[in-house]
């Protein structure tokens, strides 16, 4: 294994995804910003990650409440934060003075209803992916966030991990052929899922994978594709899905094509038994004019080779060990705790400095419609178009 001895060239002007990545050993607290933004976190189960990972990892967020129907939730978090306002009443959340950012971690249908409400109360929203997954309820969260002039996130978590952050780092500073030179990508999200089904029966009845488990790959090929103008996917059920009685496809492969022609494929698949050693759960795989580049989750590698590198060598980053303290609370494996806070503080700092963070509401709603896309094609076998789709929710 060889490490990355690059010399780190400046980030090119108006670049600006990642201006810079913290240290990773050991974990600092670092001290609030002045102006942090406080954040009440709807759903504990995921969002308690939110809450322990802003409290110890972030500059520009803090977190000041919980709120969750169940009462086990709500005393989980409270052993490890006894000093936050716990509620399992979202409008007494909402009213608080102290809440500048709702972030959204209950199950896929709820979101547009939440969403909604805490932009009605004066809110800004962090919500975790996916968004939406009704076309109904992305026209919905557009119309009233428009109204409203308030700002959301997509917490697209693997946009936020490590490796995905280094690669994308590279290619904003044009290394490889830059985000340009980008010709084919390659994404995938496999995991086995009947854990998921017994913890969140929802799973199966009320959303659909394409949703739920695609949005990861599918928000990455869009990420570095740009608009999608067409989508053809093929879906079948596992036999695992249909033992859970699950809605939709939960095994899926879909191909895109951008408006400006470049091409890019998603895979998922959510009944299998899993290789992890082999293949990670999260890939993306990125081939450019300048070379290639592959990001892992959870392994947290990034291996990448072309133009400027020795020719003799594959250069493999691996931040598993070094990065796990900040990704996985000192597990080797585990929670979201460095992704979720790395969003959490980039839309901070963002309000704090007036700026929209990206994947924002219109972004978010756009990869919406590309899911929904995957979704019909993937049912019908014909290739679906994406702008009709854009068009009947609002996006321009
Ligand atoms: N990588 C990621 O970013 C990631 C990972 C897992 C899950 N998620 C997303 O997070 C969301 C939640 O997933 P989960 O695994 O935590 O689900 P979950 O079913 O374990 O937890 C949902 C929680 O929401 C609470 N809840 C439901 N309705 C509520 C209401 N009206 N008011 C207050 N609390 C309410 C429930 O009591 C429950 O504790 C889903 O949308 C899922 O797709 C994202």
């Amino acid at each position: 294994m060889t490490h990355d001895t690059h010399p780190a060239a400046p980030p090119p002007p108006g670049a600006g995804f990642i201006e810079h990545i913290p240290g990773t050993l050991p974990l600092k607290h670092p001290e609030k910003h002045p102006q942090a933004k406080g954040v009440g976190v709807l759903g504990l189960h995921e969002g308690r990650t939110l809450l322990i990972g802003m409290e110890t990892r972030c500059q520009f967020v803090r977190s000041v409440a919980g709120c969750d129907l169940s009462e086990d939730k709500l005393a989980a978090s409270e052993r490890e934060l006894p000093h936050l306002f716990y509620t399992p009443d979202y409008d007494a959340m909402l009213a608080r003075d102290d809440v500048d950012i709702i972030a959204i971690y209950t199950p896929d249908a709820m979101h547009a209803d939440h969403i909604c409400k805490a932009f009605e109360a004066g809110k800004d929203v962090i919500c975790t992916k996916p968004l939406v997954n009704s076309l109904e309820h992305a026209g919905r969260i557009l119309e009233t966030g428009r109204r409203t002039g308030r700002r959301l996130l997509v917490g697209q978590s693997s946009r936020f991990f490590e490796p995905m952050r280094r690669q994308r780092r590279d290619l904003e500073r044009g290394r490889y052929g830059g985000l340009p030179g980008i010709e084919l990508v390659d994404a995938h999200y496999i995991h086995r899922m009947d854990w998921y089904y017994r913890k969140s029966p929802w799973a199966a009845s009320d959303t659909d994978w394409i949703f739920l488990g695609m949005s990861h790959p599918i928000d990455l090929v869009r990420w570095y594709l740009g608009r999608i103008r067409e989508v053809q996917a093929f879906g079948v059920r596992s036999a695992m899905g249909q033992s859970f009685g699950v809605k939709g496809n939960d095994i899926v492969i879909a191909n895109f094509i951008a408006e400006d022609g470049r091409i890019g494929r998603a895979m998922g698949h959510y009944g299998c038994h899993e290789l992890p050693t082999a293949r990670n759960c999260i890939e993306l795989m990125l081939y450019g004019k300048g070379g290639s580049s592959l990001a892992q989750y959870h392994d947290m590698r990034y291996i990448h080779a072309g133009e400027g590198d020795d020719e003799m060598t594959e250069i493999t980053e691996d931040h598993l060990y070094a990065g796990r303290h900040r990704y996985f609370n000192s597990e080797v494996h585990g929670m979201h705790y460095g992704e979720f806070a790395n969003y959490a503080d980039h839309f901070g700092q963002a309000l704090i400095e007036g700026r929209d963070a990206s994947p924002g509401l219109e972004e978010g709603v756009e990869t919406f419609c590309v899911m929904e896309a995957v979704r019909r094609a993937s049912r019908g076998g014909a290739p679906v178009e994406v702008m009709p789709l854009l068009k009947e929710v609002g996006v321009e």
